[in-house]
């Protein structure tokens, strides 16, 4: 096999093209890094030297002709094998010479998907517009133990969200017997410079879309909740500002998180100055943080749900620990509150970012409408903020109360 000549392949795909070792081999990156090329010309390869059948996945049936089905005939025209093979052009499915099997399809008819035996690969194209549902069920049609030699799933996608599926799986989770390949359009040589001109002229237009499309991190393109900006907060600007400290709990799964903020009122700005952020803590590991920060004298209002909690760390010396008080809207309420500032963010808080980065609305499954709902990820300091800045939250609303009798 390493008779191939190199050309047709960027150097990433050579590297990878005969190792079947990874049931799961996941591309992921920038636009045009060559991740769709690349993945076919590795099945169809394999498909080459052993029988296979291969299902090739998008979400939409539709999308498929004009994709992945095109560039996969390219394929086949470029390395000579047209002419030996099945092109089924309304089904699309394509037969090779030696029985192995292309099949294309849409999500968006399962029952067909279910139909199909003998799956030896699967290709899953744009694997962040999937569930992790589907996904779990297309996982399942190459469970192991079936009698099939290297079975592998390729999925390929752009960074999108880390609100996404993709994210908690791949690259927190992490699962064995996983391939990750990062790749940006500085990997693919067949690039035009129109393109990369393209790519690289987002980065003043669309930053949120360069960190995605040209350099291949994730970021976030749903619709945020908060804005900010960061920058180095010198402590002389902000010293005379009263300080406000929340904190929210976590222990195995969630970190607990601590954060610090100094508030403007007249020139209605939010500094977010300081944060501690760390999985696994106890209450006396808590109290003592909060203490080695320099924070013990001051008042930190916490997370409600933990008055057990509370109740310790104040044993352990932070007298003025105090329970947010958490009403049935307590959470939109907290963000139109901290929306009606500016919010300044030190950029020495990079948990902070992360979280203001991905906390986005969630989206109505059936319309895909934004509802007045945060999606519950990506909040743990960000509700530290909210718990933080309550006893402001309640001078409002006291404020509304008192305006109504005067007719305002
Ligand atoms: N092996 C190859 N031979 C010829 N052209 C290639 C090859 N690999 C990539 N290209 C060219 O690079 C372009 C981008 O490649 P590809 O579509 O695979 O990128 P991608 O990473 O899947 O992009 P996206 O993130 O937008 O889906 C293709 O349209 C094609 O013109
Ligand atoms: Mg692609």
């Amino acid at each position: 096999m390493k008779k191939l000549r190199k050309e047709p392949f960027n150097k990433w795909v050579w590297k990878i093209l005969d190792n079947y070792k990874h049931r799961i081999e996941v591309y992921y990156g920038g636009a045009g890094s060559g991740k769709s090329y690349g993945a076919m010309q590795k099945v169809i390869l394999k498909a080459c030297n052993s029988k296979r059948r291969v299902l090739v996945i998008r979400k939409v049936q539709r999308t498929i002709k004009e994709s992945i089905f095109r560039l996969t005939l390219e394929l086949l025209g470029q390395a000579g094998l047209t002419q030996f093979a099945k092109i089924n052009r309304t089904d699309f499915t394509i037969v090779l010479s030696n029985g192995s099997e292309f099949i294309f399809k849409g999500l968006d008819d399962p029952e067909k998907i279910k139909s199909i035996h003998g799956i030896t690969d699967i290709v899953i194209e744009e694997a962040t517009d999937i569930t992790l549902d589907d996904f779990t069920q297309l996982n399942l049609r190459l469970r192991p133990g079936i009698d099939v030699k290297d079975p592998q799933i390729f999925l390929m996608f752009n960074p999108v969200s880390k609100v996404n599926w993709v994210y908690p799986y791949f690259f927190v989770n992490k699962p064995k017997d996983c391939l990750v390949i990062k790749t940006n359009y500085k990997d693919n040589k067949f690039l035009t410079k129109d393109y990369i001109k393209t790519l690289e002229d987002m980065a003043y237009r669309n930053p949120a879309y360069y960190k995605i499309y040209a350099l291949g991190t994730f970021a976030t393109l749903d619709k945020l909740v908060y804005r900010y900006t960061k920058r180095i907060i010198p402590f002389e600007e902000v010293k005379d500002l009263p300080l406000f400290c929340g904190l929210d709990f976590g222990y195995i799964n969630d970190p607990s998180a601590f954060i610090s903020v100094r508030i403007d009122e007249i020139k209605k700005k939010i500094y977010i100055v300081d944060e501690y952020f760390k999985k696994g803590m106890l209450n006396d590991e808590i109290a003592r943080t909060i203490n080695d920060l320099g924070y013990s004298k001051e008042v930190i209002t916490a997370d409600s749900a933990e008055q057990k909690s509370i109740a310790e760390i104040k044993k352990y010396g932070i007298s003025r620990i105090k329970e947010a008080r958490k009403g049935p809207d307590s959470v939109i309420n907290g963000i139109q509150y901290i929306q009606q500032y500016e919010l300044i963010v030190d950029e020495r808080c990079p948990k902070i970012i992360e979280e203001l980065d991905n906390y986005t609305w969630m989206k109505d499954k059936k319309s895909g409408e934004y509802v007045n709902k945060p999606v519950d990820m990506f909040n743990h300091g960000l509700d530290a903020l909210r718990y933080a800045i309550e006893s402001l939250i309640k001078g409002a609303n006291k404020m509304t109360v008192r305006k109504k009798p005067i007719g305002l």
